[in-house]
């Protein structure tokens, strides 16, 4: 019989069901469907609550990043991630900012924007002035939805309408600001908006179509900066080398990319580690990276007057500690409780900081190991040279000694020797 993925109602079959057609559809081996339906930190039951057709679980590595001192305070950082390197160098990276005080860092209030796309308007800029009218009946409207966050500060603060041209004719987007306190906010803000949008309708006459939460959280900023001492490099020789890498980036998107790659290394490793939608966190962040036109790096690194090296990052963070993953996944709610934060905005903050620190890291791998490895080279040729090599017996020589990792002057005697002989 031909195989088909069209399996009706494996929605209602049980896990095990479930498992069983999908081995019989893949050829799965018995010790493979035994591997998939092992539990572990994370049990079917609440798997299967979580997402829709689960057959089974999969661990990743959660490690931990030391050293980090954010404002002053001692953080261990939980981190989840596939990629080898990255946790011993947001470790490393993290080190090196302590003798200026670490990283320190800031962050706006956790405001949210909902789009409300209004259509089949003759006249969007009386529309618009409408909808201003109305604000404070809107704001209202869109409380009334969550009293309890109302409660604790947060709710509709504001909102802005914008007439944008699109494709297929003129369209009047409402924004609506939200304060979304401890959630990352996508619920809170999306029902928000499928509450306010009837009336929008009804004040301007148009057709309401999307009502939804905008990824570009660029109201939920995050901001960190550090000070590494140039000793911490190696001189201020490598504080220029990490400067001219991070200058690429800044006028080349092609590295910037790979720039804002790194910084996500290390905030996608803590999304992870405490259960928050990345997704949304990558949007916001390469969104905020395009706002210009340009696609630019996240962070800046510059040379202080002392000659020391100073790295700033700015970026969205929506990131919640109620609601979601965080809540449901039980090593999601340890690693919260390792980070010892109370705040959706202290782990926003940490978070930012992490960023910064994995890319001083990966910056600094990038554009010192390459010197160094250029220090060593000639480290050893001068060794060479001095230990008596002429010709092409100085490269030769300089080049097993490198590889050896043995730049000594009596191994370059040795080597000369052997290299003669066997002439
Ligand atoms: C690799 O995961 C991340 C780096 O490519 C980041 C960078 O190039 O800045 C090392």
């Amino acid at each position: 019989m031909d195989r088909t993925s069209r399996i009706p109602g494996f929605y209602n079959l049980s896990i095990e069901e479930r498992r069983s057609k999908i081995a019989e559809f893949a050829g799965l081996t018995p010790e493979e469907v035994e591997l998939l339906s092992k539990e572990g930190n994370l049990n079917l039951e609440i798997a299967d609550r979580m997402v829709e057709n689960v057959i089974g679980t999969m661990a990743y590595p959660f490690s931990v990043a030391l050293n980090f001192l954010i404002d002053g305070k001692e953080y261990v950082i939980p981190m989840v991630i596939e990629e080898t390197s990255v946790v011993a160098a947001a470790s490393n990276a993290a080190k090196m900012t302590r003798s200026k005080g670490g990283i320190f860092t800031e962050a706006t209030d956790p405001v949210m924007i909902g789009q409300v796309q209004l259509t089949k308007i003759n006249d969007p800029f009386s529309a618009r002035m409408k909808i201003l009218e109305h604000k404070e009946e809107i704001l209202k409207l869109a409380n009334d939805q969550d009293p309890v966050l109302v409660k604790f500060g947060g709710g509709a603060k504001d909102l802005e309408v914008r007439v944008l041209e699109s494709p297929i004719g003129p369209m009047v987007v409402t924004h609506l600001l939200v304060d979304v306190r401890d959630a990352m906010g996508a619920n809170a803000v999306n029902t928000m908006c499928e509450a306010v949008a009837p009336f929008i309708e009804k004040i301007t006459g148009g057709k309401v179509y999307l009502r939804i939460i905008s990824n570009l959280a660029d109201r939920r900023l995050v901001r960190a900066r550090t000070t590494v001492a140039k000793e911490e490099l190696g001189g201020e020789e490598a504080v220029d080398a990490i400067v001219t890498a991070w200058a690429l980036a800044a006028c080349d998107p092609y590295r910037a990319a790979t720039h804002n790659k790194g910084i996500m290394n290390g905030v996608v490793a803590v999304a992870l580690a405490t259960g928050q939608d990345h997704r949304a966190i990558e949007a916001g962040a390469h969104a905020y990276a395009a706002r210009t036109g340009r696609y630019l790096p996240l962070s800046v690194w510059e040379k202080d007057k002392n000659g020391d090296l100073v790295g700033t990052l700015e970026m969205p963070m929506a990131v919640g500690i109620v609601g979601g993953a965080t809540k449901t996944h039980p090593v999601a709610k340890i690693a919260i409780k390792i980070l010892g934060v109370k705040t959706a905005v202290e782990l926003a903050r940490i978070m930012g900081a992490v960023g910064l620190a994995q890319n001083l890291a990966a910056l600094r791998a990038l554009a010192l190991e390459g010197i160094q490895a250029g220090h060593m080279r000639l480290h050893a040729r001068n060794i060479a040279i001095m230990a008596g090599a002429t010709g092409d017996l100085i490269d030769k020589v300089a080049e097993q000694m490198v590889k050896e990792g043995k730049i000594r002057f009596d191994r370059a005697q040795e080597l000369i020797r052997e290299f003669t002989e066997k002439k």
